[in-house]
């Protein structure tokens, strides 16, 4: 492991136990936590689905508590890991109605970033909820804009959100081609393009979909340079946590 993938900071992970298609026991969530740390990563933000598939989602309170017994679990082990709390919200129409509520939680709990997803196979017309989220002081930062498939196709339609100050999660393993050559391939164009991006590992667990965000990092390198590889997996994702000395 080189000397630029020692903290990298994990914007999307599912690695809460039992609240949604990630870790469903306490020792899996562990497990998770373990192969986190293997992979570079110091900070992950818990982010389990809202909405969409998962109708029946755990709200902000359950988020809160989990993250909080699963810090409590982190220490016991002596594993250096910090779980900060989030969600991979569905994008649809009662998104900023629940985040008003405190149902729907944002990146770090700090009601300045939620992680958007979009649908996989179709591109609604997403300027509604991000005029609303504007309106409220929150930006979106949308989840692997490279899996849907109309993005896939053509990286260009990113550009008709411009004025939203959007930034894109492109997962690590669509980096890597686990997802294909197409998502690969729009993936490094997304990263090319002037937007704002970052990298997150999206992982599910410690043996099925599990962290490659070093290996994401090391590639990133090779291809970009250290300088780049690191705004992507350190510098823009602490700015999302207000933890750097970036724009906030
Ligand atoms: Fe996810």
């Amino acid at each position: 492991m080189g000397e630029f993938t020692a903290e990298l900071v994990d914007l999307h992970c599912h690695c809460l136990p039992g609240l949604d298609d990630g870790p469903a026991t306490d020792t899996e969530a562990l497990d998770l936590c373990h192969a986190l740390v293997a992979d570079g990563i110091k900070t992950v933000v818990a982010t389990p689905h809202q909405l969409g598939f998962f109708e029946r989602y755990a709200d902000s309170r359950q988020i809160r508590s989990s993250v909080a017994f699963l810090n409590e679990a982190l220490r016991a082990t002596r594993l250096d890991l910090e779980v900060l709390s989030g969600a991979e919200i569905r994008i649809e129409a009662r998104v900023p109605q629940l985040l008003r509520q405190d149902i729907l939680m944002t990146l770090a709990d700090r009601r300045r970033f939620c992680l958007l997803e979009l649908p996989f196979d179709t591109l609604p017309d997403i300027r509604p909820v991000l005029d609303e989220l504007s309106q409220l002081g929150i930006r979106g930062v949308i989840a692997h804009p490279e899996r849907n498939s109309s993005i896939a196709e053509d990286p260009d339609l990113v550009m008709q959100w411009t004025e939203y100050e959007l930034t894109f999660q492109i997962t690590a393993t669509s980096i890597l081609g686990d997802s294909g050559r197409r998502v690969k391939k729009a993936a490094w164009k997304l990263l090319n393009m002037p937007i704002c991006c970052i990298i997150a590992s999206d992982a599910h667990g410690a043996v099925t979909r599990p962290p490659r965000l070093g290996q994401a990092h090391a590639a990133i390198a090779r291809q970009e340079g250290p300088n780049r590889a690191r705004a992507l997996c350190v510098l823009e994702p602490l700015r999302i946590l207000g933890r750097s000395q970036l724009e906030d």
